[in-house]
């Protein structure tokens, strides 16, 4: 594909249809108002590991209605935390959350590092939650590879090598990719292009921005990419 081509298609299509989601700011001028709070953009990934947007959602209202800030967060008594997250699962989250909050508070004067090398270092926070932070939060370049990601790199791309074992060619394609503009919305527009177009069992090519620099829409059936290794 025309790799130079990608971001500016990609961001083009994503000034009118990012979903609204609230811990965005929109790039949509009138919908924005500056850049996401970290504080929110972390919350959010911590929570959408392993669970729907639409899940999420009414929880994270009500965390940041409770506890509108890092600091607020670092504070709160563990039983309440951990009861506002029933039904999220994966408890270790939770805990995690506080403990990351308190680690804000007492070594980064309550300000979420802005580098993914630094927040690599907090509890609960791994290499995609660091790279999402840094280029959502503080719009950094970053390369944000989640499942929907890998997904859209991998039919871009054509790469039919099964996964996970091509799990480090597709990272590679998406740093060719990645701009250095941008970071936080080429990340968001990735995701919400996997998570509306190309599904994973239904590729909607004729609505796609990235169609013609896409190597798996000359296939008869796209969806065929990624290939997943037989269990
Ligand atoms: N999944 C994980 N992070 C996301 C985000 N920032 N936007 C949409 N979907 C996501």
């Amino acid at each position: 594909p025309d790799t130079d081509k990608i971001p500016r298609a990609l961001l083009a299509w994503y000034e009118s249809h990012a979903r609204d989601l609230p811990w965005r700011k929109l790039p949509n001028a009138l919908k924005s108002e500056g850049a996401p709070d970290p504080y929110h953009v972390w919350l959010s990934e911590i929570m959408l590991q392993q669970t729907t947007v639409a899940a999420v959602k009414p929880y994270f209202a009500e965390f940041t209605r409770r506890w509108p800030d890092v600091q607020a967060l670092a504070a709160a008594d563990e039983a309440d935390v951990l009861a506002a997250w029933a039904g999220l699962g994966y408890y270790a989250r939770a805990r995690n959350l506080i403990a990351c909050a308190k680690v804000v508070m007492s070594e980064h004067d309550g300000r979420f590092p802005d580098n993914e090398t630094e927040l690599l270092k907090l509890p609960g926070i791994g290499a995609y939650t660091a790279a999402a932070i840094a280029a959502i939060g503080f719009d950094q370049h970053a390369v944000v590879v989640d499942a929907n990601v890998e997904r859209v790199v991998a039919r871009l791309f054509g790469i039919d090598a099964p996964l996970p074992g091509s799990r480090s060619t597709i990272r590679e394609y998406a740093e060719q990719i990645t701009p250095h503009f941008r970071a936080g919305d080429f990340a968001q527009a990735m995701m919400d292009l996997g998570a509306t177009l190309c599904r994973a069992r239904d590729a909607k090519c004729l609505l796609c921005p990235l169609s013609d620099h896409c190597a798996a829409r000359n296939l008869a059936d796209p969806t065929r990419i990624p290939v997943k290794a037989p269990k």
